[in-house]
Formats: structure tokens, sequence, C-alpha cells
């Protein structure tokens, strides 16, 4: 096999979550230049849409669908569209996330619970669908996005990491589960990005970005990286495909940290 097939997904029918921006853009755009066809969904209908537009613009093949994660019925009929429009399922990369900061000691429920909605039920409910297909094919490979916040505890994410720890949990389970059916779970977890979610480090009240607080920012955290810088939605994207691809066909259950050396568990 020659490295170009390791990493051919002609013929492979993706679904990325959380497609219209950073990571989840950068990932759908990847494996479709990889050959897979790839159905965009995202909360927000206009960016999933531009997308899909980039999809094809480069000559892959895309549909863009608006979709919220944290909707049981939402994630089932993505799935099935997907099956609907291609027949099958290979790919399903669970990227769609939010965040939101507080202290243990200050966290409203109402927070509590919309970050458990997306971050850990959207995920839960797109390894379920997913995972069902999945298995009566007897072929597929599942990639969750959790974060190095599952490693480093921080202050003021504790939602967010909480989320991101059990999502680790249940790519280790549904790894366990469905490996005999020749199912893959595996998860990535990056470390800082410079992406829509990141960037409230130093967006201003008006939606504008602050450049001198942003050099700020990406240099501290360039500083605490053994490689000396931040990541960009491509490295994590190019960890996803090689998870997907054939050149990983004996990993599963694993969690890949692609953080420039910042945790090292
Ligand atoms: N950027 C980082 O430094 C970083 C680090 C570790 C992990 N991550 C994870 O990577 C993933 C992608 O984040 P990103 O950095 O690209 O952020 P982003 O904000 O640029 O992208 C997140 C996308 O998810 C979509 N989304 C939010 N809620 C949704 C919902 N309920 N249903 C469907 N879509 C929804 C948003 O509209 C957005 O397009 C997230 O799971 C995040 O936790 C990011």
């Amino acid at each position: 096999m020659t490295s170009s097939d390791l990493f051919d997904l002609s013929g492979r029918i993706a679904v990325v979550t959380g497609a219209g921006s950073g990571i989840g853009r950068a990932t759908a755009t990847l494996l479709a230049s990889a050959g897979a066809a790839v159905l965009c969904a995202d909360i927000d209908e206009e960016p999933v849409k531009e997308t899909a537009k980039i999809v094809e613009s480069g000559g892959g093949t895309a549909l863009a669908r608006r979709v919220d994660v944290a909707e049981r019925a939402e994630v089932t009929e993505m799935i099935e569209a997907a099956s609907r429009e291609w027949g099958r399922i290979d790919i399903a990369c669970n990227i769609a996330g939010i965040m939101h900061q507080s202290m243990v000691v200050d966290t409203e429920e109402v927070d509590l619970d919309r970050v458990m909605a997306v971050n850990l039920k959207g995920v839960f409910f797109g390894c379920q669908e997913a995972a069902r297909r999945m298995i009566e094919q007897r072929s597929g490979s599942i990639v969750n996005m959790v974060s190095s916040a599952i490693d480093a505890p921080a202050p003021g994410i504790v939602c967010y990491a909480m989320a991101k720890a059990a999502v680790t949990q249940l790519t280790k389970t549904l790894a366990v589960e469905t490996g005999k059916f020749g199912v893959r779970v595996n998860a990535v977890a990056p470390g800082f990005v410079i992406t829509g979610m990141t960037s409230r480090h130093f967006r201003l009240d008006d939606g504008s970005m602050d450049a001198d607080r942003r050099e700020a920012v990406v240099s501290a955290m360039a500083k605490m990286a053994p490689l000396r810088r931040v990541g960009e939605p491509d490295d994590i994207a190019g960890a996803v495909l090689y998870l997907v691809s054939d050149a990983a066909g004996f990993v599963t259950g694993q969690t890949i940290r692609v953080n420039g050396g910042v945790s090292m568990p």
C-alpha cells in the first residue's frame, strides 16, 4: 500500500459537526480533499453553508445542514440525511462545542446544563446514531473532539473540562463495545488553537479583535508549549484525518494530544 492509499478517503461518507468554524471547518475541508463526501453540520446556518461552498470550490462533495447537536431528534435526522443522500456513513466527527467560563462556586445550573447538553450529550447522541449505523455496516470510524483540559485543570472552565473528560471516557467505552464490529472510536485533545472559541480572549465588545491583546495571549500560550507556538485548525484536522484513515486501522479507544507538547500524560 502507498502512503496516498493509506490516507485516501475516496468513496467514504463523513459527517462533521461544528463544521461552520475553526477546527470543524478545517476538518470538513481536509476530509473532503482526501476524497470523502462530507455532511457539514452546525447550529449556525450561514457559516456552515460557506464551509460546504469552500469544499465544493476545491472540487469536493459536501452538504450543509443546520443542526443543534443538543437536540437528539436533530442529530438522528442528521445521520439519516447522510445515509439517505449517500447510502452509508463511514466517518463521524463530533466537533461542535461551546465554552462557558465561571469558577465552580459561581457556576449557575443553567450554564452547567447548556455546556453538558452540547459538549457531552451532543457528542453522546452523535456517537450513538453513528455507531448504530456503523455496527450494521461492520465498519466505521468515530472521532470525538476533547481538549487539553482533560489533563490540565485550569480555573474557570469547570463545565467544559468535566464534559470533555466525560467524552474521553465515552470514547473508550464505545471503542470497547464496537471494536468487534469493525468500528473504531478515538478522540483528539487539542491544545490552544486560534478559532472562534479562543478569540474570546481578545474580542472587544463590538466584535472586533484587539491586536495587542491577541499578540499577548498568543505569545503567552506559545511560551508554554515545547514547540513554542499555538495550534492552527489544520494541525488538529491532520490528526483527525490520520484517525479516520486506514493508516490508523489498528488504533481505537485512544486520545491523541495535539498540543505542541503542553501536556504529556
Ligand atoms: N480552539 C481551541 O483551542 C480548542 C482547544 C481544545 C478543544 N477544542 C474543541 O474543538 C472543537 C471546535 O472548537 P473551535 O475551537 O473550532 O471553536 P469554534 O467556536 O470556532 O467552533 C465551534 C463550532 O461549533 C458550533 N456549535 C456550537 N454549538 C453547537 C450546537 N449546539 N450544535 C451544533 N453546532 C454547534 C459553533 O457554531 C461553531 O461553528 C470544540 O469541541 C472545542 O471544545 C478547541
